[in-house]
């Protein structure tokens, strides 16, 4: 049967401060964290076997998993002492890998296609590694892949520093989306005991070799590599899981929550188990609400992200931010983010009453854990 390995050890530095208390790869997206979403999608297609490649804050990844049986899985660790690369981190594992083809995932990766197809497509291209490739508008953030469209070879796999588009003009193509299929022959391209890339050092070699296929994917997929992204991922998922109810439910809301009936929610909205949020607030559209969360009265929050335990005090504003977990906010307090520079509040951070902080000039404001906001910023 065939495996899995979910890569949850690296940095998660672009994140910062919000992967300092929580692995990247932990990080709720519609209030559940990336990886458990990828084993439940890995479940579908018969995987039940998966190792979790962990380095950075090892610990706190195998206390939530443990040995899975709360998903119904067996997991089990490859650890290594500091992050190894996408490669090296694999290559740890190849006693327990060597046997069958596996699934390879990136850990901060959100999708929802059909594992069991991907798997028949990779028998049916017969290579050593197949990837799935996903087309974007701007394909300049991530890995480009260069495509024969009739037989699915990757014919060259750039690196994002290598790809330059057709006369400078953005043009959609295919990305890597950082979910594989490999053959074991895979480790004998990777070097033990190194810190090896599987983008940078392998893919190439293994593409210039025939031996790389892509499988295209439709459908959701986002990667939650900066907090910008992290806020889309939650928006687009809840739209996804929304879309696909079949009915006219239009915000995704816990039977436990307590909403004052004065109270609008503009969807879509998710609100967690145990949420209470009191009278006259305004929440939405495009909030994510954890578990345990009080909001006091008079309080507006749009296109925000909330971890769980989080208390916002009464006639707040909230726009464009993300809010870790257990943050209190005091009265009287305005946190408004743009788009692309949110505002971010990291584990129990503390903002003072009547406190603002504007993102101007395009300038994002974050806070580390436990710090203690008492200045404005506008
Ligand atoms: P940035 O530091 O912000 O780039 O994030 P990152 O460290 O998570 O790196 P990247 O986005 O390239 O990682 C993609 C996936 O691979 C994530 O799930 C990481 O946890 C994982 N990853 C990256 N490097 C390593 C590594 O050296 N070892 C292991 N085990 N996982 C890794």
């Amino acid at each position: 049967m065939t495996k899995a390995i979910i890569l949850s050890g690296g940095w998660g530095t672009r994140l910062r401060p919000l992967t300092c208390t929580i692995p990247k790869t932990l990080i709720p997206v519609v209030n559940k964290p990336v990886i458990e979403r990828q084993i439940l999608l890995l479940k579908t297609a018969g995987v039940k076997e998966i190792v979790l490649a962990v380095s950075v804050m090892s610990e706190v990844v195998k206390q939530h998993f443990g040995d899975g049986k709360r998903l119904n899985v067996n997991i089990h660790y490859t650890n290594e002492k500091f992050p190894m690369g996408t490669a090296g981190a694999i290559r740890l594992a190849d006693d327990y890998l060597k046997d069958d083809n596996f699934f390879m995932l990136n850990g901060d990766v959100i999708m929802d296609f059909d594992f069991s197809e991907f798997l028949t497509s990779h028998h049916k291209y017969g290579g050593i590694g197949t990837i799935a490739s996903k087309i974007v508008e701007d394909p300049s953030r991530y890995g480009v892949l260069i495509v024969d469209k009739e037989t699915h070879h990757l014919n060259k796999f750039l690196e994002k520093e290598e790809y330059s588009p057709p006369e400078g003009k953005i043009t959609p193509m295919p990305i890597n989306a950082g979910v594989y299929i490999l053959e074991p022959d895979i480790f004998s391209y990777i070097q033990p005991k190194k810190k090896v890339s599987i983008e940078r050092d392998v893919f190439p070699r293994v593409a210039a070799e025939d031996q790389l296929f892509h499988y295209p994917i439709s459908g959701i997929w986002k990667d939650v590599g900066k907090p910008s992204d992290l806020l889309e991922a939650n928006i687009e998922l809840m739209n996804h899981i929304i879309n696909n109810l079949n009915s006219d439910v239009k915000n995704l809301i816990d039977d436990t929550a307590d909403i004052d009936p004065t109270t609008n929610i503009y969807s879509p909205c998710t609100i967690g188990k145990n949420v209470v949020i009191r009278k006259n607030c305004s929440i939405g559209p495009n909030v994510i609400i954890g578990d345990d969360v009080y909001v006091e009265e008079s309080t507006k929050i749009r296109n925000s992200l909330l971890y769980k335990e989080a208390y916002i005090s009464k006639n707040t504003s909230i726009s464009n931010a993300i809010i870790s977990d257990n943050c209190l906010i005091e009265k009287n307090v305005e946190l408004s983010g743009d788009d692309e520079n949110l505002i971010i509040l990291a584990s129990f951070v503390k903002v003072n009453k009547e406190i603002k902080l504007i993102s101007k000039d395009h300038q994002p404001i974050s806070y580390c854990h436990h710090e203690i906001v008492k200045e404005s910023i506008k």
